[in-house]
């Protein structure tokens, strides 16, 4: 249905779509098109949209939100927009592809016909927040699920597809011209930088440069982690939905990290060493100690740590309370530490790419655990600044980037195919 409707969209502009087709497939063939050459230069700095309207889905994150951007442009670019969040059921995330697809084409609909423009043909951008091998600007083949989905036989042809890394990236730089680099910490992990064509095998040409989605929550499923995974990080693995997959994204993000710190407290109960070594129902269960609750007891402290164990039926003595709050700051903390050292990796590659003294740069970020965690944002820019005196690096939080990215870059697209000659 999705699919159909998209088609839709652009059967209106029918002269500008043949250009569409030829300038999507140069773009394509960059990835993103974030590269200094071609058509036009689609880099997180030059965002110049065509003025109007644009849809865009967010699918990935916490929620799946639908949203409506309107680019205007009265000298200065301005961006307003509107987003409904809708939810997907755990069946749906792990039944067949067309149910979902379904479901985010009804949820399309009810947003359409709620802001009363069901009979307007807009273009679509989908922020599609998964390993992807992407081939054109409007072409992805997912490589596998994470975070939690499991749906068959889904594949995806919309205008524009963009990571929520790249999303964050474009819009920071929007604002920021020396955004580089675009990082989410939230349900999952991950970050996407500018390298250099003459670095990038898989794409001809060497000039400029083009934007990478690293999917570094992979990282270490090649081994490379096995020295510092605990054995709770194997627990974590060996009961999620892809084992031996997204080892890094397991260590570190808001969907693992409060089922981190309740394998610890029931390791430690079994051996006696808390809750006088009672255990609770509700605290044997996967999800129970959930990542909210981490955020809460690690800065607040001891009386938070009692209202959760609490409402997790224990009857938590005061040691018991010292000993959550501190499992909570040790996973938070080792969460901050490993996602700053490698982000360090990637800007120290940036600087050698530049082959500049000093580096100057921007990180766009978004997620839940960098934003709700009081904490966490703040423990992984001393990391950062810890690893890399010789640079000057700059973090800008960005609001509603992966949503709004995919429309950003669905109206610089449009853009450059209105205008390109034939
Ligand atoms: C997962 C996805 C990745 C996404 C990240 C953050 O790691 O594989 O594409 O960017 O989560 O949402």
């Amino acid at each position: 249905k999705l699919l159909e409707k998209k088609r839709n969209y652009w059967g209106k502009k029918e002269k500008v779509l043949g250009k569409r087709e030829k300038v999507l497939e140069k773009l394509g063939h960059r990835a993103l098109g974030c590269c200094c050459k071609g058509p036009a230069p689609l880099t997180p700095g030059s965002l110049l949209a065509e003025d109007g309207d644009f849809l865009a889905l967010d699918l990935g994150g916490t929620n799946f939100r639908v949203l409506r951007v309107r680019v205007s442009d009265n000298g200065l670019q301005k961006v307003e927009m509107e987003s409904q969040i809708y939810e997907i059921h755990e069946d749906l995330m792990r039944g067949s592809g067309a149910q979902l697809f379904d479901h985010i084409a009804e949820c399309l609909a009810n947003f359409m016909e709620k802001l009363k423009i069901k009979d307007k043909k807009l273009p679509l951008g989908f922020t599609f927040s998964f390993p992807c091998h992407q081939t054109k600007l409007d072409e992805s083949i997912l490589v596998t699920w994470t975070k939690g989905f499991k749906s068959p036989d889904f594949d995806i042809d919309i205008v524009a597809v963009v990571n929520d890394t790249v999303g964050t990236m474009m819009t920071c730089g929007y604002d920021d011209h020396n955004c580089e680099v675009g990082l989410i910490v939230g349900t999952g992990t991950n970050a996407c930088y500018m390298e250099e064509m003459r670095h990038i095998d898989l794409v001809e040409g060497d000039e400029g440069r083009m934007c990478i989605n690293m999917e570094w929550g992979a990282f270490g499923d090649d081994g490379a982690l096995n020295d510092i995974r605990t054995e709770f990080d194997h627990e974590i693995d060996m009961g999620s939905l892809n084992p031996g997959k997204q080892l890094f994204e397991k260590m570190i993000s808001g969907m693992y990290m409060g089922e981190l710190v309740r394998l610890i407290l029931v390791k430690m109960a079994k051996e006696g060493l808390l809750f006088r070594g009672k255990l609770t129902s509700d605290l044997r269960t996967t999800g129970h100690f959930e990542t909210r609750y981490v955020s809460k007891s690690d800065p607040l402290g001891l009386q938070k740590a009692h209202e959760i164990l609490t409402k997790l039926g224990l009857e938590p003595s005061h040691e018991d309370c010292l000993a959550t709050h501190r499992i909570c700051q040790i996973v938070s903390t080792r969460s901050a530490n490993l996602c700053g050292a490698t982000l360090a990796a990637v800007l120290r590659r940036i600087k050698e790419n530049k082959g500049v003294d000093r580096l100057r740069s921007t990180v766009g970020v978004d997620g839940s655990v960098y934003k709700k965690h009081p904490h966490f944002a703040r423990r992984l820019h001393k990391t950062v600044r810890k690893l890399l005196p010789d640079c000057e690096i700059r973090f800008v939080r960005s609001e509603d980037g992966s949503g709004k990215g995919a429309a950003m870059v669905t109206a610089v697209a449009y853009r450059l195919a209105a205008h390109q000659e034939p």
